[in-house]
């Protein structure tokens, strides 16, 4: 079967005389492609032309998607031979081959180098699915040439990619020299001829990393490739070819293999939505990946207790224990004893399981045997080293060499069995006794620690609740007979008994009035708290009215607190209250309305951004900024907001931001500096690690918070949520990345005008300083408002936070996705979302969480707990 069956063959010619570029739908003797001409496939998929990769000005002809923006070339013909200039025409000459010429005709740059059967016609068709077909006749039988024959560093869907053992014929994908130079490179993907089929990835012929062989549902070595969500793929080995092909469901998916310049293999699919390539996949994906990391008869296990990867074989022994020790696995290991010695010596078998098996390019493959008889095999073949079946459900696969480049997995991979001599085989015999007699015990100790589990979380519910109970009744008494709030319940936050003259007290039917009931419709948004109401007085003054939630035992506290603070502070770039209204369990807050909505309403919409500009941004960002510097050191009191982001920003009538929500805000005393906390609470994203991690918050945490925000502001991009081609976890990283190689102008805002880009990028270096990794590094707000003014030089940022993350956790954390692209996976307590539906849904992050310390508590118990008794079953 070939395919160019695809496409219509019907040959059309269509000719635009009047204009300089030529649109062809074929090339014949008569019809040449000059360089500016492009040759487009039948249904506009794929076209073929002359062009000029990245920055060079040489010409090449190459083949590239027709319908994306992004120029993506898939196939170069004249690779390593590019032409100096447009001379360039690809033509079919006098013998039916197709030749690339420059000037002069009797030296070709490039040529398919076919011998053609005389007096054949031949013509030259780009197909659907990317592929140039040279045809003698017409026919299906006349397939000349085609250049998935010859891939350059991308494998398309619908493209053989393999060897021919008949003709000898072999695919190799070769990555580009760079980014500007498509010509052969060192890095190479290809089949390795010998034992079982795999597929190597190697930098000359050095492998870097192997897919394993084909074990009939995927590569040994992918277990993502078991998930086929867009392409099915068709693996065949027989006597006369090995090949594998992925076709899609749905063709209009745009997908492809890439061998990169910098040694990667990685697939991408075009988004639409986002009109750009994603990368789902790409290999090697671990460090233990990474071909025989573990040397001869070593094995990789990412997740080893001791943190080093490398183990050796049953019967093995490190080769050199010193390296070992010093955690370098690459001499591998050796025999305990000589199995030469041993053999027909009461030698067996210990099984590894979820492996990917050795590599194969010297085993033995027979199809015919089942597992059993293998092994019956292997026992009485002295040179047999190990076995395991051929595909996960038949065949018999045997090495008879060193084990090479065999790794774990925690869900995946097949069962090895290695051979071991009688010592070796009575000691794991003995520890697998062991653990079946220990077996039933165990379950019984799994059985009461898990209820003692049980009652112990009922425990702490019950707990939680009696005091939440005991709580509400004491702050009721408060409200019922006066009106200081007095808070000696928690946390002994506030001493004095306050008396709040300033504040005006409303009467529940006014305020019910003035929000028609509270009817939907004049509901404004959902609080952490309650609900938030619009409502016009009689006289026509627009409010806003927070509504506590009655059953909401936390809220009381926060309320009391909202009250206290807003009544004594007084900014123009501050949320004004202008009463309270308390009457029985009804609790209420009364605002002046601000009929603009909050500042994450306008920066992360399409639309309505653009009535941002850089005037309007900077503005926003000084009135925070001084807003802040009024909170921490100018008010009579020092007050940490610990939940500004974005969303808690409101904007007035003329886009001036008011900071909102006092809800979370806790007053420090004039000689404190840090506070702990148990209890942490705060929006995802914007918190600071150390407030994070450890509940230690200061005013370097609301720098954090402030940096955090500037960078969405400048950029237009959500910092939580964010992803990145690069696979930047979050827009810190990025912006951290262009900031270091000096390209930052290339993130800000495209409604922030050119001519302003070095006072954003001044704006970019002043939140990269607020969101440095240590607290002490960060400036405080009298510093950032002299920063914003022009009059401070600025000093170099360090790493921000959550960059490097925790190295452990985000490997282990690729392993499983395959894609990583939110800061909270790198968050210990953040929950582990499905990061592709991440990187393809926007719109999932948009709802704010807050994670409290108890939650965070109590999801370790349930999860430790389980993986504990999990542990103790198996
Ligand atoms: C074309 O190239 C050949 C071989 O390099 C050379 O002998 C010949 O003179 C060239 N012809 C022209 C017109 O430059
Ligand atoms: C294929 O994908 C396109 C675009 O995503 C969609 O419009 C079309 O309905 C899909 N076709 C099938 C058969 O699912
Ligand atoms: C052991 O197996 C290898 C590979 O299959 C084979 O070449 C060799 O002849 C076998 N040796 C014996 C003694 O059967």
């Amino acid at each position: 079967m070939h395919f160019y069956q695809h496409s219509c063959l019907t040959v059309l010619l269509i000719i635009l005389p009047f204009t300089s570029c030529l649109f062809l739908n074929t090339i014949t003797p008569n019809q040449p492609l000059k360089d500016g001409d492009v040759l487009i496939s039948t249904r506009k998929k794929f076209a073929l032309g002359f062009f000029s990769p990245g920055n060079s000005h040489n010409r090449y002809v190459g083949i590239w998607y027709h319908q994306i923006p992004e120029q993506t070339v898939v196939w170069v013909a004249n690779r390593d031979n590019p032409l100096n200039d447009t001379s360039g025409a690809l033509a079919i000459d006098n013998h039916g081959g197709l030749l690339l010429f420059g000037k002069n005709r009797s030296f070709p740059f490039w040529s398919t180098n076919v011998s053609i059967p005389a007096a054949n016609i031949s013509m030259v068709k780009l197909l659907d699915v990317g592929n140039l077909v040279l045809l003698g006749n017409n026919t299906e039988e006349s397939l000349l040439w085609q250049s998935f024959d010859h891939p350059t560093d991308t494998i398309l869907p619908s493209m053989k990619f393999g060897w021919k053992r008949v003709t000898g014929l072999d695919n190799i994908a070769t990555s580009w020299k760079s980014m500007d130079d498509p010509g052969t490179g060192n890095y190479s993907y290809w089949f390795k001829r010998n034992g079982n089929p795999q597929l190597f990835l190697s930098e000359g012929r050095a492998p870097r990393w192997r897919t394993g062989s084909w074990i009939g549902i995927g590569w040994s070595g992918i277990p993502q490739m078991s998930v086929r969500f867009i392409f099915n793929v068709t693996f065949m080995s027989n006597q006369d070819e090995v090949w594998v092909m992925y076709c899609l469901y749905n063709e209009s998916t745009l997908t492809r293999l890439v061998v990169d310049e910098s040694g990667t293999v990685y697939r991408s699919t075009w988004l639409e939505e986002r009109k750009r390539w994603v990368r789902f996949y790409s290999a090697p994906p671990e460090k233990c990946d990474a071909y025989e990391f573990c040397g001869p008869n070593g094995v990789c296990n990412p997740v080893n207790n001791d943190g080093f990867e490398c183990t050796c074989l049953p019967g093995f022994d490190p080769r050199s224990p010193k390296d070992w020790y010093l955690r370098d696995g690459s001499g591998g290991c050796v025999r305990k004893q000589e199995l030469n010695r041993t053999c027909g010596n009461k030698e067996g078998f210990v099984k590894l399981a979820r492996v990917k098996v050795p590599d194969t390019s010297k085993a033995h493959v027979n199809m015919n045997i089942s597992l059993k008889s293998c092994g019956e095999e292997c026992l009485r073949n002295c040179t047999c080293t190990a076995y395991s079946s051929a595909t996960v459900s038949e065949g018999c696969i045997t090495w008879h060499d060193d084990l090479v480049d065999a790794r774990t997995y925690s869900n995946w991979g097949q069962d090895l069995y290695v051979r071991v001599d009688s010592i070796t085989l009575a000691q794991y015999l003995k520890n697998s006794k062991n653990s079946s007699i220990n077996k039933i015990g165990k379950v019984g100790i799994a059985l009461s620690s898990f209820a003692i589990l049980i009652l112990f979380l009922f425990f702490i519910y019950w707990w939680r609740k009696t005091k939440t109970k005991a709580k509400e009744q004491r702050s009721e008494n408060v409200y019922t007979t006066s009106i200081y709030f007095n808070d000696n319940s928690g946390e002994n936050e506030y001493e004095e008994c306050t008396n709040n003259s300033e504040l005006t007290l409303f009467d529940l039917n006014t305020i019910a009035a003035a929000t028609n009931n509270f009817s939907i419709d004049n509901k404004l948004g959902e609080g952490g708290f309650g609900s938030v109401y619009r409502g016009v007085f009689s006289d026509g003054k627009e409010i806003a009215v927070k509504r506590l939630s009655k059953n909401s035992g936390q809220g009381n506290k926060e309320f009391k607190n909202e009250v206290l603070l807003i009544s004594k502070l007084q900014h123009k770039n501050l949320v004004r209250v202008l009463g309270c209204c308390i009457q029985g369990v009804e609790k209420m807050l009364i605002y002046e309305y601000l009929p603009n909505k909050s500042l994450d309403v306008f920066i992360f919409d399409k639309e309505k951004r653009g009535l941002l500009d850089w005037r309007k941004r900077f503005d926003i960002i000084c009135g925070i900024a001084r807003a802040m510097l009024y909170l921490h050191h100018d008010s009579r009191l020092r007050i940490i907001h610990r939940d500004l982001k974005t969303a808690n920003v409101l904007l007035d009538a003329n886009l001036n931001p008011k900071i909102s929500d006092f809800g979370m805000a806790r007053i420090f005393g004039e000689d404190e500096i840090e506070v702990n906390t148990h209890r942490v609470v705060g929006t995802y994203g914007y918190m600071s690690p150390e407030y994070a991690m450890k509940g230690r918050y200061s005013i370097k945490s609301d720098v954090y918070s402030f940096g955090v925000m500037v960078l969405e502001i400048i950029t237009g991009k959500k910092n939580s949520g964010y992803c990145h081609e690069n696979l930047h976890s979050n827009l810190m990283a990025h912006v951290w990345d262009l900031w270091k190689e000096g390209r930052a102008l290339e993130i800000i805002d495209s409604s922030i005008d050119e001519r302003f880009g070095s006072a954003a990028l001044r704006c970019i270096t002043i939140g990269l300083l607020c969101v440095q990794e240590h607290a002490i590094n960060r400036p405080n707000m009298s510093e950032i408002v002299l920063m914003l003014s022009n009059e401070a030089t600025l000093p170099n940022p360090k790493q921000p936070a959550f960059v490097s993350g925790d190295p452990l956790t985000s490997e282990r954390l690729n392993s499983v996705n395959h894609v990583t692209c939110t800061e909270e996976n790198k968050f210990r307590g953040g929950k582990i979302r499905d990061a592709w539906r991440m990187c393809i849904d926007d719109e999932w992050s948009q709802g704010a969480e807050r994670y409290r310390f108890e939650d965070v508590v109590s999801f370790y118990v349930f999860f430790y707990g389980f993986t504990c008794i999990f542990r103790i079953i198996m």
